[in-house]
């Protein structure tokens, strides 16, 4: 079957704008959207521009947008592509500087990871494999073995798995909207280090504060997209979501994403429902210039019927609701939020 293959081109040295190419290839069954790519640079255009290496899904190099998607070249059936969408359009990844072609600009993407110190900090004063630590044998001093695994088994995800592909950033909302975010990748990477029982306390928190700060774990809009796209099952968002709840763990509730989630959690608790009159006061707290800034939009919504009395009752049965958010883990005590006298309502 001869299929037409609808590929972005782009040169900055000759072109101002990208725009698009169609090839005809003839393909067989098996056929990949790198094989496909391959044998058109082979037969139809020398100048045609990407990157790959392994072939097999594993160095992350050919991730591109097909038929819209983040994918990996090499592991995207053309037949598959063309029963879905009834084309094959490829084009680079999205919000990465395009070098040429289908090659993108990944320096941002190893910066970030960088910034999150992928690496262990250990307990403290002692180097992870340390001379002497665990004695000596015939060829001098061996290191002690440290556990590894966590009491856990989920608490390592799927992180080590990430093969750098930058799928999840292309795909990422938040870094569409703000290149600084750390983006999903760098921070399920951070997660690996932070869930690693080996790490010292003292640099876990720390890792965490840095991570609390603007352009970090609270700027993630929880689309989902990276848990999408991502070929080897990371699940970012899941990794982000825990950092968030590492961080309040460990008393870090200063910014507004924290509040939010400790202020949805108490007004649950305490009227067994969302309050949307008070969730901007538990959010914004008593910054008085904040208040000011949410109040026009406040009213607006007051007058359409959009928030509620904040003296609402709660609902029936919101003790079960309580109990049901105490068993939900150790994460924050509810229970002074119970009325003086027991009841089903609150107020
Ligand atoms: S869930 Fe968060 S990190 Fe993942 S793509 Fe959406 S905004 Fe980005
Ligand atoms: S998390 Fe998944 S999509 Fe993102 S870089 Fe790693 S392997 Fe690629
Ligand atoms: S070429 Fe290595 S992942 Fe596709």
């Amino acid at each position: 079957m001869r299929l037409a293959f609808t590929i972005q081109k782009y040169n900055p040295e000759i072109d101002q704008h990208p725009h698009e190419e169609i090839y005809h290839l003839d393909v067989s069954p098996g056929l990949t959207i790198l094989d496909a790519l391959i044998r058109l640079k082979n037969e139809a255009d020398g100048r045609l521009t990407f990157r790959y290496s392994c072939r097999s899904a594993i160095c992350g190099s050919c991730a591109m947008e097909i038929n819209g998607s983040e994918k990996l070249a090499c592991r995207t059936s053309v037949r598959k592509e063309w029963e879905r969408h009834g084309e094959i359009a490829v084009a680079p990844l999205k919000n990465l500087a395009v070098i040429k072609d289908l090659a993108v600009d990944m320096r941002s993407f190893w910066q970030k990871n960088r910034t999150i110190v992928p690496w262990l900090l250990s307990r403290e004063g002692a180097r992870l494999g340390a001379p002497g630590e665990g004695g000596w044998n015939d060829h001098g001093p061996v290191a002690r073995e440290r556990e590894l695994l966590t009491p856990d088994p989920v608490a390592f995800h799927n992180v080590d798995a990430c093969i750098q592909c930058g799928a999840c950033v292309a795909a990422c909302t938040s870094h569409e909207a703000d290149r600084h975010f750390l983006g999903p990748a760098a921070l399920a990477k951070a997660y690996r280090f932070v869930a690693d029982t080996r790490e010292s306390e003292d640099a876990r928190s720390a890792r965490l504060a840095a991570l609390q700060e603007p352009a970090g774990i609270w700027d993630c809009t929880r689309c989902n997209f990276c848990v999408q796209v991502c070929p080897k099952d990371v699940q970012p968002m899941e990794a982000i979501i825990r950092l968030r709840r590492a961080a309040i763990e460990r008393g870090l509730t200063k910014t507004g994403g924290a509040r939010h989630v400790i202020g949805f959690r108490d007004l649950i608790a305490k009227y067994g429902r969302l309050n949307e009159a008070l969730m901007p006061l538990k959010v914004i707290g008593v910054n008085f210039r904040h208040f000011l800034n949410v109040l026009p939009l406040g009213l607006r919504m007051l007058v359409k019927g959009k928030v509620p009395s904040p003296l609402h009752p709660g609902i029936q049965g919101v003790e079960r609701v309580r109990a049901i958010l105490e068993r939900s883990g150790p994460r924050r005590d509810v229970s002074h939020l119970r009325p003086k006298v027991a009841g089903d309502t609150d107020g």
